[in-house]
Parts: structure tokens; sequence; C-alpha cells
């Protein structure tokens, strides 16, 4: 099963609510909202504060994506805002097995990503623990740039493992996809897409998830 996640950071924050409500109109599955912190990421963006905010007007499942450093501190904070998952980077902690353990207990999925430079085989030892893996398709910190293909190499040795163990793992890619390159992390075994300006920044939404969904379709994992 393929998900669309739309990430709010391209959205038009005077308009969050009325953007969100569009976007779930238009069947994306999952909502990706990017939490910067200016340390881990050259950039900031939003906290739990604007999450459980647009939490009441909307449905769709809350996909949170944690560019914060030492994420151990602020878990909490984000499931009391509503998050349905909870994305913490491998390389941001020291604290993995811990955050694990404690998003489960609170029965909230959750999830590790790692950076382009950041070997897929570290997430080896947690992936029976995670209910999906973010493989990042750019740099972390600004919507808007150039999807690094390199980086989907990860993707198929990360669903080859998962196949192998008999896991259900997602495995969810983020940065620079757009309808056009879609096909490429579907065919490398990714199922969650993270898309921002490719969905809100087009004048068709509706148009550019359902063709994100074919493309995905028309070319599976190619083993
Ligand atoms: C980048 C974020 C992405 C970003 C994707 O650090 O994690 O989720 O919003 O935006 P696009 O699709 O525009 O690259
Ligand atoms: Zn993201």
């Amino acid at each position: 099963m393929i998900y669309v996640s739309p990430s709010v950071l391209a959205a038009d924050f005077s308009r969050l609510g009325e953007e969100i409500t569009k976007i779930e109109a238009c069947g994306a599955n999952y909502l990706h909202l990017d939490v910067m912190d200016g340390a881990f990421v050259p950039n900031i963006s939003f906290g739990p504060a604007v999450i459980a905010s647009v939490r009441k007007q909307s449905k769709l499942l809350f996909d949170v994506h944690l560019m914060i450093e030492k994420p151990e501190r602020y878990i909490d904070d984000y499931i009391k805002a509503g998050a349905d998952i909870i994305c913490f980077h491998y390389e941001a902690t020291e604290k993995a097995d811990e955050i694990i353990e404690y998003v489960h207990d609170h029965d909230v999925k959750v999830a590790m990503a790692i950076s382009p430079k950041t070997p897929a085989e570290v997430l080896l030892p947690y992936l029976d623990r995670l209910d999906m893996v973010l493989i990042m398709t750019v740099e972390p910190g600004f919507g808007g740039q150039k999807m690094i293909p390199e980086t989907l190499d990860k993707c198929r040795l990360l669903r080859r493992e998962i196949t192998a163990r008999g896991l259900a793992t997602n495995i969810e890619v983020d940065g620079g996809i757009t309808a056009e390159n879609v096909w490429l992390a579907s065919a490398n075994g990714a199922n969650v897409i993270v898309a921002g300006s490719a969905i809100f920044r087009s004048p068709k939404p509706r148009a550019v998830i359902s063709k994100m969904r074919s493309e995905c379709d028309l070319h599976p994992f190619a083993g």
C-alpha cells in the first residue's frame, strides 16, 4: 500500500487550517509535520503548540518528523500534541532504545530517520521495533531541494531486509519528491511518500497526489 504524506512546510502558514483541510480532501493519507530546532538543522519551523492546534481539525494521520537535537527531551510534548507517528533522527540522539520504548508505551507509532550521509546499516539493529524508517532524500532543513537519487539505494537494502525478516515496516522517503520522480522511490522499495512543494505549491494538488499513487503502482519494488 502506498501512503502519501504532504509536508505542511510548503503550505501557506497564514492559512494553515484551510490548507490542511484542502489537502485532506485531495486524498492524502498522512500529514507530514517537520519540526526543526535551529540546532540539528539550520532552520526553525514550528513546535507542539502548532501541531496541537491543527490536530483538532484534521483526521489525517499526523506523521511528525523531529529534526531536533536530543529528541528525548520533547517526545512527551509531541505525544500530547496528537502525533500518530513520531519520527526521530538516528544522528540526533544516544537514547534511541529508550525513545522507541517510550513512544510505543504510549500507543504511538515510532520511526527512525537517517540523513543522506548516514548508511542504512545503522537502522538494522532497530528494524524489528520500528513501525517505519525514514530515508532522507535531501539534506534535512529545507523544502524545495532536489532529490539525491543515490539515497534510494538505502531503500532497496532495507526493503530486502524487511521482507527477509517478515516485518511490516514502512519505508518513507522525504525530500525533493515529485510526481515525475516518485516512481524511482517505489521501484526501490519505498511506500510512504512525503512531498511538500510538489503538492502544496501545485494548483492541482489532487491530480499530483493521484499521479504519485498511480506512478508508484506502476513501478513496484523491483527487487
Ligand atoms: C526537509 C523536510 C521535508 C520537506 C520536503 O528537511 O524534512 O519534509 O518539507 O519538502 P519538499 O518536498 O519540498 O522537498
Ligand atoms: Zn520531513
